[in-house]
C-alpha cells in the first residue's frame, strides 16, 4: 500500500530534496499536502506536478493568489491552525518548515499518532517539555532528518531500551566546522554575508548555513539530540570532522563505537525517515573503499565560537531556556541577513538575551508562546538600538 505524505516547508533545500525522493518513489509514497511561505508559484508548480490536493500558506492574500493559479477544486487552508490541519492528514508528516514556525506541524503529528519525519530542530528544542508530554500518544514516532541526528538513530540501534541509555558512554555529534574552522576572532570581524552563505559541504536554506557558520547549528543540534533521545547533554560531544563522511557516533560504555558514513546527501536521511523501516534502493552517492581517502577529527574551537557553551548553558538551565536561545538566534540572524547586524554580532546579541532569561519551567504553551515572544522582543530591541 501507498504510503501517505505531508510535505510542510515544501519550498525550501529539504522540501526539494524530499520531492527528489518522492519523485522516484512513485509506487511506496503518494504526496498528499504541501505547504510553504513566500515562494507560491514553485507551490503551484509542485500541486500541477503531484496533483497535491491541499496546500497549506501564511495568509489570506496568498490563499487568493494561490487559488488563482490552481484553480478552486485545491482546498488551500491558511496560517498556523492551517498547519495544524495538516499535520494529521498523512502516514508520514514532514517537517520542512523553519524556526519556530514548525512547531504547529511537530506537535499536530504528534498528538494525532502520526510518524514525524522531523527536519525542523527549532520547535523541538523551542518545546522539548512540551513534545515530551506527546510523542507517547499510540502511533507517533519521531524520526530525525538532520543527518547527524539520522545517523546516532541508527547508530542506536541495539541499544538498551532502557530509559536514559545506560549502555551508552556518550553521543558523537560531528560537524564540518563551517566556512570559518581555524579562523581567529580578529580575521572574523571582517566576515561579509557571502562568506557566511558559502558552506564547504552542505548546500542548505539561509538560516541553518549561517547557524553552520557561527556553530549556533551545532549548539542547537546538541539540544535536539538531548530531546530525542533521552541524553543529557553533557553526555553529548562535538567532534569537527570536516569531511562530512562520518555523520554522527555512539560511544558504547565498552569503549566501542558506532558510526554511520555516507556521503552527505541530505536525500539519504529523507529517504531513511520517509522509508524505514525499509531502505530505499538509490544510494546517493556510494563511498569508494578502493580509493585512500582520509577522516579528520579535531575538537571544536569553543574559545572562538561562543555558541557552543551557550547551547550547553541552556541545556543546563532547562525549562524555557532553549526556548529564548533559539528565538533569540532567530532574529539575530535574521537582523544578520537584512544587514542589520555584522556575523560577528550574531552571538553576542543571543548572549546579551540570555543574561537576562530568568527560570521557567515551561510547563504549557501559552508559556512557551510567552517565552519565545519575550525573547524576540528583547533581541529586537538589541538590534534596533
Ligand atoms: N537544508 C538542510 O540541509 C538541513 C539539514 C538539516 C536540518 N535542516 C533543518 O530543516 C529546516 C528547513 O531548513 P531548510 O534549509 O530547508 O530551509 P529553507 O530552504 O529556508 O526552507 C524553509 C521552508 O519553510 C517554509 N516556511 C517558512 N516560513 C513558513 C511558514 N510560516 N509557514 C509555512 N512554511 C514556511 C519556506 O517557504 P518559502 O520558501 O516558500 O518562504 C520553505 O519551504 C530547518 O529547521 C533546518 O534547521 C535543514
Amino acid at each position: 500500500m501507498r504510503r501517505t505524505v505531508a510535505l510542510l516547508g515544501a519550498t525550501g533545500s529539504i522540501g526539494t530534496q524530499t520531492l527528489d525522493v518522492l519523485r522516484r518513489e512513485p509506487d511506496a509514497f503518494e504526496l498528499v499536502a504541501i505547504a510553504g511561505g513566500q515562494r507560491l508559484a514553485e507551490l503551484a508548480a509542485i500541486v500541477n506536478d503531484f496533483g497535491v490536493t491541499r496546500v497549506g500558506v501564511v495568509s489570506e492574500d496568498d490563499r487568493r493568489t494561490l487559488s488563482d493559479m490552481v484553480g478552486a477544486h485545491v482546498d488551500i487552508v491558511v496560517g498556523s491552525k492551517g498547519l495544524s490541519d495538516l499535520s494529521t492528514c498523512a502516514d508520514v508528516i514532514v517537517n520542512a518548515v523553519v524556526g519556530f514556525a514548525g512547531l504547529p506541524v511537530t506537535l499536530g503529528a504528534l498528538k494525532s499518532g502520526r510518524r514525524l519525519a522531523l527536519a525542523n530542530k527549532e520547535s523541538l528544542i523551542a518545546a522539548a517539555p512540551l513534545v515530551a508530554q506527546v510523542r507517547n500518544t499510540p502511533g507517533a514516532q519521531i524520526l530525525p532528518i538532520d543527518s547527524e541526528h539520522c545517523a546516532i538513530h541508527q547508530c542506536l540501534a541495539g541499544s538498551s531500551s532502557e530509559a536514559g541509555h545506560p549502555d551508552v558512554r556518550r553521543l558523537l555529534l560531528t560537524a564540518s566546522g563551517g566556512p570559518f574552522r581555524g579562523w581567529s576572532k580578529a580575521r572574523l570581524a571582517e566576515v561579509t554575508k557571502s562568506d557566511a552563505l558559502k558552506h564547504p559541504t552542505w548546500s542548505m536554506g539561509p538560516k541553518i548555513t549561517i547557524d553552520s557558520s557561527t556553530l549556533m547549528n551545532k549548539g542547537l543540534e546538541v539540544l535536539e539530540a538531548s530531546a530525542l533521545f533521552g541524553i543529557e547533554a553533557e553526555r553529548v560531544d562535538i567532534v569537527v570532522h570536516p569531511q562530512s563522511i562520518v555523520h554522527s557516533m555512539v560511544e558504547y560504555v565498552d569503549g566501542a563505537v558506532i558510526a554511520q558514513l555516507s556521503q552527505p546527501d541530505m536525500r539519504l536521511p529523507i529517504a531513511y525517515c520517509i522509508g524505514s523501516p525499509e531502505r530505499l534502493a538509490h544510494g546517493w552517492g556510494r563511498l569508494d573503499f578502493t580509493q585512500s581517502f582520509s577522516l579528520d577529527f579535531e575538537a571544536p574551537d569553543r574559545e572562538v565560537f561562543g555558541a557552543l557553551d551557550l547551547a550547553y548553558e541552556a541545556a543546563r538551565r532547562g525549562g524555557a531556556a532553549p526556548a529564548w536561545l533559539s528565538a533569540a538566534n532567530e532574529v539575530a540572524v535574521d537582523a544578520f541577513l537584512n544587514d542589520q547586524i555584522s556575523w560577528s554580532g550574531i552571538v553576542p546579541l543571543v548572549e546579551e538575551v540570555m543574561d537576562q532569561y530568568e527560570d521557567d519551567p515551561l510547563d504549557s504553551l501559552e508559556s512557551l508562546f510567552a517565552n519565545d515572544a519575550n525573547a524576540r522582543r528583547l533581541a529586537h530591541g538589541m538590534v534596533t538600538h
